[in-house]
């Protein structure tokens, strides 16, 4: 195996999901948060999900003892300092994992290559922040992770092809198919999928159809899985609203102006299944 040890900073949803494949493919996990309720639902969302997969006869009840006790969980980003790879999960905010990623540079051993989950930031501005740019690259998951079958690997500025290499082999142990892709705003899957969602709030917030008539046309008129604004509800309306804005800073193109519906659910709270409201109610 390229890595034995491997680190995830953020319990939320998509650390959980990574901590969650990574535990049942055979590797240690140090799964890190800053506060222990975050890092309870980040385990209850894994003991949930193994528990489904134990009801449908997919694993036993042994294979969950063990996935579970491949995880070691801690507040302290200390305990990820012998990790062989590290992978950051938190908020979408530059700032936030700029200086996370100072942390890590500090903490862990020389060798540890360090990975973030952003959806959409700069790579190699994340890289200069930790001091060890050739050892940063991202690797971006999709929610659920669980289900979900891709990972974009991103190389920054001067990251080495060893470490996109270990990013790959990484993703294909814990059961992923990674590809390439350069480093531009939302990289593949988020530069084609974000100005959908957000078209998708414009149609809304212009009153084009109800919420449900807008899912129900997108579901049976073009076969997606899933409307467009129950896609924004499962992604976060909060994560969302901060990769749109990015787009349209970066990009400087009127076609990603941020949605007014967006920008109404996150000043209200609501953002999604997360909060139990968003475009739809999940309570
Ligand atoms: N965690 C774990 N497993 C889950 C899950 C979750 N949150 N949600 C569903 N599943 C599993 C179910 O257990 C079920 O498993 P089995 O096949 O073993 O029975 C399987 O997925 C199918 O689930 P359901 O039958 O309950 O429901 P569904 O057919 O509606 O599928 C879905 C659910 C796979 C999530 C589907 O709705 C879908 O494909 N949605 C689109 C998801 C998507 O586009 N994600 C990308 C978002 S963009 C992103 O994440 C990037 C970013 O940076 C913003």
């Amino acid at each position: 195996m390229a890595i034995s040890k491997l680190g995830v900073l953020g319990a939320g949803a998509m650390g959980a999901g990574i901590a969650q494949i990574s535990a049942q493919a055979g590797l240690k996990v140090v799964l890190v948060d800053i506060d222990q309720k975050f890092v309870d639902r980040g385990l209850q969302t894994m003991n949930k999900n193994w528990e489904k997969d134990a009801s449908k006869g997919k694993i036993t009840q042994e294979d969950k003892e063990r996935f579970l006790g491949n995880i070691q969980t801690s507040l302290d980003k200390s305990a990820l300092k012998d990790c062989e790879l590290v992978i950051e999960a938190i908020i979408e905010n530059i700032d936030i994992k700029k200086q996370a990623f100072r942390e890590l540079g500090e903490i862990c051993s020389p060798s540890t290559v360090l990975a973030t989950n952003t959806s959409g930031l700069s790579i190699t501005e994340i890289g200069a922040a930790s001091g060890r740019p050739d050892r940063v690259v991202g690797m971006h998951f999709f929610n659920p992770v669980p289900v979900m079958r891709l990972v974009e690997v991103i190389p920054g500025e001067e990251t080495t092809e060893e470490t996109v290499e270990l990013a790959m082999e990484v993703s294909r142990i814990i059961g992923k198919t990674p590809i390439r892709a350069k480093e531009a705003p939302g990289f593949i899957v988020n530069r084609l999928l974000v100005p959908y969602l957000n078209d998708a709030a414009h149609a809304y917030q212009e009153g084009v159809a109800s919420a449900e008539d807008i899912d129900l046309a997108m579901k049976l008129g073009a076969n997606m899985p899933i409307g467009p604004l129950a896609l924004c509800d499962l992604v976060g309306i909060d994560v969302l609203l901060m990769v749109v804005e990015h787009f349209y800073k970066e990009f400087g193109d009127p076609k990603f102006r941020p949605a007014l519906a967006l920008k109404q659910k996150v000043r209200a709270g609501h953002f999604g299944v997360k909060t139990g409201k968003g475009f739809f109610d999940y309570t």
